[in-house]
């Protein structure tokens, strides 16, 4: 396994790129878990694919004095629509682990959502930030343990809380046990020690029904009981179906991901920017609603903020730019992808964020931009 590089080189131009960097410097089954999706990685493959069916549509001679992709979102001021998606374990990709990664957010101005499963604790996190931080959480088993966790997130200073709702179960992924992944025993969920698993006598035979694990699973009510537990912005992470975001702005949350975790959990969801319109169209304004699953282009950033999204989080890659060069190539990631943005908007002819709409897309039905 290769050391992280110190420098970014010349054949890293894009956010793919980083690809083959970061396969060298993790051994097989970490590499796996970064990487594996859920059954045959149908999801997997259709989060990146989808946005290739989405072609552009180019406009010429629009001046782009003053044009920003700065924007705002429930309550932060952004540089860009770019935000770096909860991942597990940074760690396992660079031994400054989050640290790094928090390093190249507060270098690039750019909000990180840190995991519950951060191998790091919350509070080393938010005391290297010099930018936003929201916190993942997953509501757990010990309800109590949670509420103290959303306390500790408070106190820390994070923003906002980003509750995933679609990893009640998580078993190891085909490619995970055909590389015979496991955790290594430094690395771990750090923040969840100390947490009490529920005691429940499952039947010999069960695999996951009438196991603690599920019948301990969140439930929409679980949603409003965080909501009542906080003044934070709650967002719902891993909608993927209108009648979910429906029932999502009913609970009384600020906003929506919309996730399919990076086809980590259930193969054969369709692609997150497929799922996105249709969710807009349910969520009809009443609280934002972002995307993550696939991005790996400023383009992408443009397509699916053209369907209606407020904003896409960035995940693999990140952990990708992590593994090859620490905080350096985060910060390079997040750069890339932002000049990426612009160029787009540029040739689209759009010079504010707001402007991005569906005139962008090739055949959208719609003839007229605003100019
Ligand atoms: C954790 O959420 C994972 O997808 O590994």
């Amino acid at each position: 396994m290769l050391p992280p590089l110190d420098h970014i080189p010349r054949e890293i131009a894009s956010l793919s790129d980083y690809e083959t960097f970061a396969q060298a410097r993790v051994d097989p089954g970490t590499w796996a878990y970064l990487n594996a999706g859920a059954g045959d990685e149908w999801t997997l493959r259709e989060n990146v694919a989808a946005f290739a069916r989405l072609p552009l549509r180019r406009r010429m001679l629009r001046s782009m004095r003053g044009a920003t992709t700065a924007t705002r979102l429930l309550g932060l001021d952004l540089q860009a629509p770019i935000l770096i998606a909860p991942t597990a374990y940074h760690r396992l990709a660079h031994p400054d682990g989050e640290l790094a990664t928090v390093l190249a957010a507060g270098a690039t101005d750019t909000c990180m959502v840190v995991s519950t499963q951060a191998s790091l604790p919350i509070e080393d996190i938010a005391a290297a930030a010099t930018g936003p931080l929201w916190f993942q959480l997953y509501i757990q088993p010990d309800r109590e343990f949670t509420r103290a966790l959303v306390q500790r997130a408070e106190a820390a200073g994070y923003r906002a809380l980003v509750v995933t709702v679609d990893a009640p179960v998580n078993g190891l992924r085909n490619a995970e046990a055909r590389a015979g992944f496991a955790l290594p025993a430094d690395i771990g969920p750090v923040n969840l020690a100390g947490m009490q698993m529920p005691q429940q006598e499952a039947a010999a035979n069960a695999l996951l029904f009438g196991t603690a694990i599920i019948d301990h699973a969140p439930v929409w009510d679980d949603i409003a009981w965080l909501r009542a537990q906080t003044r934070l912005p709650v967002i719902v992470k891993g909608i993927t179906d209108p009648d979910d975001a429906a029932l999502a702005v009913e609970s009384g949350v600020d906003g929506i991901i919309v996730s399919n975790h990076g086809g980590r959990v259930l193969d054969g969801v369709p692609a997150s920017i497929d799922l996105l319109p249709a969710i807009v169209e349910a969520v009809d304004g009443w609280v934002p609603v972002l995307m993550d699953g696939g991005v790996r282009r400023g383009n992408d950033v443009l397509r699916a903020l053209a369907l209606g999204a407020s904003a896409v989080l960035i995940g693999r890659p990140v952990l990708h730019a992590l593994a090859t060069a620490g905080a350096l190539g985060v910060a390079h990631a997040i750069r890339v992808l932002r000049a990426e943005l612009e160029l787009a908007m540029a040739s689209t002819g759009c010079r504010t964020i707001d402007e991005i709409g569906l005139q962008c897309l090739h055949n959208f039905g719609v003839a007229r931009s605003a100019w």
